[in-house]
């Protein structure tokens, strides 16, 4: 659906629910790159923001009642609550909005009167294309322009969404998701040091090639508890590696210096986490720095072995996923190909020559049906714009 029908349909739908008008908002999702699981280690990101993402139509109540409803559940309902009770965990998806009032409110920014909330999104679920963080900084910016939170900058919608996803959600997520959905520029990627918040906007010149991004239909369920887990993980390499060096991150480390301190990690599993999450920060400089040269083949050389360290070393890939990148590394006119996001299932990501598209995708759906019986979907992208109102 084009986005004027969308906000048509937003309206109409809106005026149905709760009656009258709604203001209009939007939000996208993110592709990364490369530099996966990074983010939570100091190390550094390359994502884009999408055109996809979540839509909300809002009007401010007199009262003290808040009321949310989503297209995306099948029979619309609406979720009733006040300010006071939306701060209390739900087990459902409002979870996520709720989340953004209290984080707002932990901020200074306090709602004084209620709301009707109308979401509509546009990215498949669980495919690991952030639709949770497109929600949260969607709602952190609707709030913000209805409420008048002047103080708040575009980059703390970023900050406030993560708070929701991690302390209240419970997901202790980076902060990659949430900034590449505020902070997105159209044809653009974003080279961020999570270390510093310092970032770059640079333009994703591909020349004869697109961005392709391909869903497994493997839902991304697991992910949640494995993810913390991982978190973890890193967390205790760097507690070994300290006997050696003055570091708080392991994205502080040059595969050079982990060589030599490596041997401080005594548990096998968590040298390798650790390993990946030091390779792929300079992995991602190496590949910022190859698309700054017109280096593409570089590029995809780089998101390929992005792939095989999160499959084998950081063990966040699943088979389907691995079938899928091993066969568009065969295909003529694929420059790379990787899993994309949390994993555990979702996306890969890949770039291929405009030539090959379409042999690409007919190669690889065959087989996928055949051999998953699942029907893999695509989608040809472009960097979209960061958060904003309609
Ligand atoms: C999820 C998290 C991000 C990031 C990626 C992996 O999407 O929300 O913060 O850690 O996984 O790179």
């Amino acid at each position: 659906m084009e986005e004027k029908e969308i906000k048509r349909m937003m309206q109409e739908k809106f005026a149905e629910i709760y009656g009258g008008e709604g203001e209009l908002f939007f939000a996208p999702g993110r592709v990364n790159m490369i530099g996966e699981h990074t983010d939570y280690n100091g190390g550094h990101v390359f994502p884009c923001a999408l055109t996809l993402g979540t839509y909300a139509a809002v009007k401010k109540r007199g009262d003290d009642v808040i009321r949310m409803a989503s297209l995306n559940m099948d029979d619309a309902a609406i979720r009733e609550m006040t300010i006071a009770s939306a701060s209390e965990k739900s087990g459902s998806w409002t979870d996520y909005p709720r989340g953004v009032i209290w984080a707002m409110a932990e901020k200074g920014n306090t709602i004084d009167t209620g709301f009707d909330v109308l979401y509509y999104g546009n990215i498949p679920a669980g495919s690991g294309l952030s639709s949770s963080a497109s929600l949260e900084v969607l709602t952190a910016l609707y709030l913000r322009e209805l409420y008048g939170f002047d103080k708040v900058e575009q980059i703390d919608l970023a900050f406030i969404g993560q708070s929701a996803e991690s302390d209240f959600v419970g997901m202790k997520c980076g902060i990659m998701d949430q900034f590449a959905s505020a902070m997105g520029k159209e044809n653009k990627a974003m080279f961020l040091d999570t270390n510093t918040m310092k970032f770059d906007y640079l333009p994703l010149a591909l020349s004869d090639a697109k961005i392709v991004i391909t869903n497994s239909m493997v839902k991304h369920e697991l992910a949640s508890s494995e993810y913390n887990t991982r978190r973890a993980e890193c967390e205790k390499a760097v507690g070994m590696l300290k006997a050696k060096y003055d570091i708080a991150t392991l994205g502080e480390l040059t595969p050079e210096q982990f060589e030599e301190g490596k041997d401080l990690i005594t548990d096998e599993t968590i040298a390798k986490r650790a390993k990946h999450a030091v390779y792929e920060n300079a992995r991602t400089f190496a590949a910022v720095e190859a698309l700054k040269n017109n280096d593409i083949a570089t590029f995809g050389k780089l998101m390929n072995e992005s792939h095989v360290s999160l499959r084998d070393d950081y063990a966040v890939s699943c088979p389907e996923i691995d079938e899928l990148t091993r066969w568009a590394w065969d295909i003529e006119g694929v420059i790379g190909s990787r899993i994309t996001g949390g994993g555990f299932g979702g996306c890969t990501v890949s770039i291929i020559k405009n030539d090959a598209i379409d042999t690409y995708k007919d190669a690889v759906f065959a087989k996928y049906k055949e051999q998953f019986d699942k029907e893999l979907e695509f989608y040809v992208v472009d960097p979209g714009e960061g958060a904003h109102k309609l």
